[in-house]
């Protein structure tokens, strides 16, 4: 039995509570569908609900933190050192479309590092969580990211930039070297879940460009602690800032850098 510390049961805490409503909500979805308006609007609240709860019940844990969230923004705390970094739905577009396959992501950031994150998918109940020096877990067991070395037996997540995104080009040069030298692409649309499936074992890497830090926070201290690496396409550490992320085991995260520097 994994020995979760006050910290992860704080962020736990306030995800499950959060995540009721965030079911709820997806139940509502199956029958806006067919409304006309569509579920659009439905949704942009739904986000704003379960960043409210989530915000609240961490307020309420840890008075002093400040926060980073996708729907409201900064708020800072009088303590300089703790921020809380969150996306309250990863996945939107999958929400939208009746796609069980999205997540609560919080992240807490120490003196400007990743300290804990907890991804949670509400439909499958899978909680991943991971705090520095504490390990990696999913529900309550152990995660170890995959122990496969050779990029021709890998399979790899991505994120396909869309409409609006400046990158179309860029990307149709990585995913032609990177489809070419792999056992397989995928995109689930959920960024914080593809890096929970890395630390996981389940996908061996996972590269995106033009993401938010709220998107990868938690995922990165997930790989971390499942003794996976993360950098940004240069191998650097400026992924949060940058939004641009590679991540993968030890012996693929190199071989993988250097398949997409290859499509660049
Ligand atoms: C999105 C998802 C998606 C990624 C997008 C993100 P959202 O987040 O993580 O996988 O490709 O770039 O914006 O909007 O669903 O929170
Ligand atoms: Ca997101
Ligand atoms: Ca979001």
């Amino acid at each position: 039995m994994a020995l979760r510390t006050p910290l992860i049961n704080v962020m736990i805490g306030a995800v499950q509570k959060a995540a009721r409503r965030l079911i709820r909500d997806f139940g509502e979805i199956e029958n806006l569908q067919v409304s006309k308006k569509g579920p659009a609007d439905f949704v942009t609240a739904a986000d704003r609900r379960t960043e409210d709860i989530l915000r609240i019940e961490l307020s309420k844990a840890r008075p002093t933190f400040g926060f980073l969230l996708e729907e409201r923004g900064e708020i800072a705390g009088s303590d300089n050192s703790n921020r809380w970094i969150i996306d309250p739905l990863d996945g939107t577009t999958n929400f939208l479309h009746g796609i069980a396959h999205f997540a609560i992501s919080v992240a807490l950031e120490r003196d400007r590092d990743i300290f804990a994150g907890v991804i949670y998918n509400p439909i499958t109940n899978e909680m991943f969580w991971a705090e520095r020096g504490k390990g990696a877990h999913l529900n309550d067991r152990r995660l170890r990211v995959s122990g496969r070395s050779d990029l021709t037996e890998a399979i790899v997540a991505t994120g396909i930039p869309f409409l609006g995104a400046k990158d179309h080009p860029q990307f149709l040069k990585q995913i032609a070297s990177v489809m070419g030298a792999t056992a397989g692409v995928r995109r689930f649309g959920a960024a914080s879940l593809d890096m929970a499936f890395v630390a996981a074992g389940r996908f061996d890497g996972f590269w995106e460009t033009g993401l938010k830090p709220w998107d990868i926070a938690a995922g990165v201290a997930l790989v971390r602690e499942a003794g996976g690496m993360v950098s940004d396409l240069k191998g650097g550490r400026t992924m949060l800032a940058s939004g641009d992320i590679v991540t993968a085991n030890r012996d693929l995260h190199g071989p993988l850098i250097d398949l997409l520097r290859a499509g660049n």
